[in-house]
């Protein structure tokens, strides 16, 4: 008897980043060519999977994917199925419901084996309880951030850190014609591996990292110390939740339909004034936003996001489900989605990059040549790691 031809269905959740479409193609290709699977592509993350918008992916569609920026499929970091926002009421407000049983019923309808979620940490916080109600997924690790715990690397992370790194390099020459402090402020959210990368590769006199909660005096000496020698400009790199010792995390927003309300930026608009205010030296603040999110994938992440996405289809071939696909070293592996949801992995004192800043003598925000286990203070929020079960806790279908 012929053996019935499987289906698989895929999305993108939460915020875009270079090499989504570059996994797509894998996933699309590797399913066609290598297992003659049909693949069906939901719109707009978990959106689509809840409102039942989807469209089959066919080989002639995955063609092209490999270089091109942004997700074909769509988006979005307000779509959690078990905190959905619908608008309701005469005043169109949005209220928040678990529409997750709809999400099965449609994933069900479409007689899919199983689910390719590519997202961060919300998007496998919510995969961890679709697969507790019976979804089969298999996880795809994506976002600049590059803190999903259980992989070394998240694809989006190096084309983030080439275009953060390209600023810098504009930036510092403009900053040796005037003698100016600038301070360039890179996303990251609450960790500093965005900031810690691109300010080794920019040449980063300065980088205050969440980690390391930063003391505004080492800064200004470190600004001073390098005038006396001569070097009337610093690079200031700063990751967007950075803060003061003692100070609090700034926000440029707060977004009510998403399961993580809150968006950080700004910091460095203190830091400048701070540095500023201490020291006479002219600053000035530029902010990469999602300038970082955008364009071609570097080359190091369409091989990365490639080889996750035929890794994912040999795990839907083999029935191998509940799984996010992993790089350790340079071997790809895997880990229960249970295990990263919820979750976030910050630098720690022990990071080799840490240390080789150290051994540069680059300022982390902190004393120079000072223990730095002192000064280390774990960056990730406790209401934001549990956020996904918060949210749900106050919902119902
Ligand atoms: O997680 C990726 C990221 O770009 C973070 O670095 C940043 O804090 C956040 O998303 C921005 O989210 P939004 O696109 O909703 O403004």
């Amino acid at each position: 008897m012929a053996r019935k031809k499987k289906r698989i269905g895929i999305l993108t959740g939460g915020g875009d980043c270079p090499g989504l479409n570059a996994a797509i193609r894998a996933v699309v290709r590797t399913a066609e060519v290598e297992f003659d699977m049909d693949v069906v592509g939901f719109r707009d993350g978990f959106e689509g999977l809840v409102q039942n918008k989807y469209f089959e992916i066919t080989l002639s569609q995955a063609s092209g994917l490999l270089a091109r920026g942004g997700t074909i499929l769509g988006t979005s970091n307000r779509s959690d199925p078990f905190n959905y926002p619908v608008l309701q009421g005469d005043n169109e407000e949005y209220v928040y419901l678990d529409r997750s049983s709809q999400a099965v019923r449609n994933f069900e309808s479409l007689g899919l084996d199983c689910l390719i979620a590519i997202g961060g940490d919300g998007t496998m916080s919510a995969s961890a309880r679709l697969i507790e109600k019976g979804i089969p997924i298999i996880g795809i690790p994506k976002t600049i951030d590059n803190d999903l715990v259980g992989t070394d690397v998240t694809f989006g992370f190096d084309s983030a850190l080439v275009t953060a790194t390209d600023a810098i390099d504009k930036i510092h020459t403009t900053a040796q014609s005037h003698h100016r402090a600038m301070i360039v402020e890179v996303m990251g959210r609450y960790t500093g591996w965005l900031a810690l990368s691109s300010g080794l590769a920019g040449g980063g006199d300065i980088i205050l990292l969440p980690e390391f909660p930063y003391d505004i005096e080492a800064i200004c000496e470190q600004v001073r110390v390098r005038n006396a020698r001569g070097k009337t400009f610093s690079i200031v790199v700063v990751g967007e939740g950075a803060r003061q010792q003692g100070g609090e995390l700034v926000f440029r927003s707060k977004i009510k339909q998403s399961s993580e309300s809150t968006r950080l930026g700004g910091i460095s608009h203190q830091v400048a004034a701070q540095i500023e205010g201490l020291t006479n030296i002219e600053c000035r603040v530029t902010i990469l936003g999602h300038l970082l999110r955008g364009g071609i994938p570097s080359a190091y992440d369409r091989i990365l996001a490639t080889r996750f996405g035929v890794e994912a289809v040999h795990m839907a071939e083999q029935g191998s489900f509940g799984s996010m696909v992993t790089l350790q070293g340079s071997k790809l592996g895997t880990i229960p989605i249970s295990e990263v949801a919820g979750k976030m992995r910050p630098l720690t004192v022990e990071n080799s990059l840490i240390k080789t800043a150290v051994s540069l003598g680059i300022c982390l925000g902190v004393p120079v040549g000072e223990d730095l286990n002192k000064y280390y203070e774990n960056p990730i929020p406790e209401d934001t790691a549990s956020a996904a079960s918060l949210a749900a806790a106050n919902s119902s279908e």
